[in-house]
């Protein structure tokens, strides 16, 4: 009786430790993760809202290349103008072909969008 007691604290303690172990392996990782995941989230996100639809980060689809944009407005402070763009739309810029608003785009997503475009250089 005293043995099985014995033996179930040992294997209850074991399995404390290994739940331990594994929650600072998933900690781990997460953190790890977290560090790299915000171009890729902010990628979903241009998925998400459509953009991927008409752009590509490396090339010229409907609308301009990400990369072509963001090396357009290196060292210019242009996010807010191209926030409120992204939303209403707008031509004239990168040739005849306009984009459409995107009214299903917030000002927050718009300006998150922004940042992640400008930082495919
Ligand atoms: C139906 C096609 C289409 C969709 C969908 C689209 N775009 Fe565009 N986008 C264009 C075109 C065309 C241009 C070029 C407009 C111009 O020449 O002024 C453009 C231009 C841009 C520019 C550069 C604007 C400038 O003035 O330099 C940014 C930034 C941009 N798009 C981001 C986005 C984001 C973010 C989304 C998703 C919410 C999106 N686009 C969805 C077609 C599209």
């Amino acid at each position: 009786m005293s043995t099985t007691i014995y033996t179930m604290a040992l294997y209850n303690s074991n399995s404390f430790l290994r739940k331990n172990s594994m929650k600072r392996i998933l900690f781990a990782l997460i953190a790890g993760v977290s560090i790299a995941a915000p171009a890729l989230a902010d990628l979903a996100l241009a998925q998400k809202k459509n953009c991927m639809a008409c752009h590509a980060i490396e090339k010229k689809v409907v609308g301009p290349a990400y990369k072509e944009v963001a090396k357009k407005y290196a060292g210019v402070d242009a996010s807010a103008k191209l926030a409120t763009k992204v939303m209403k739309g707008g031509s004239g810029v990168w040739g005849a072909v306009p984009m459409p608003a995107n009214p299903q785009v917030t000002q927050a997503e718009a300006e998150t969008l922004v940042k992640w475009v400008l930082s495919n250089k």
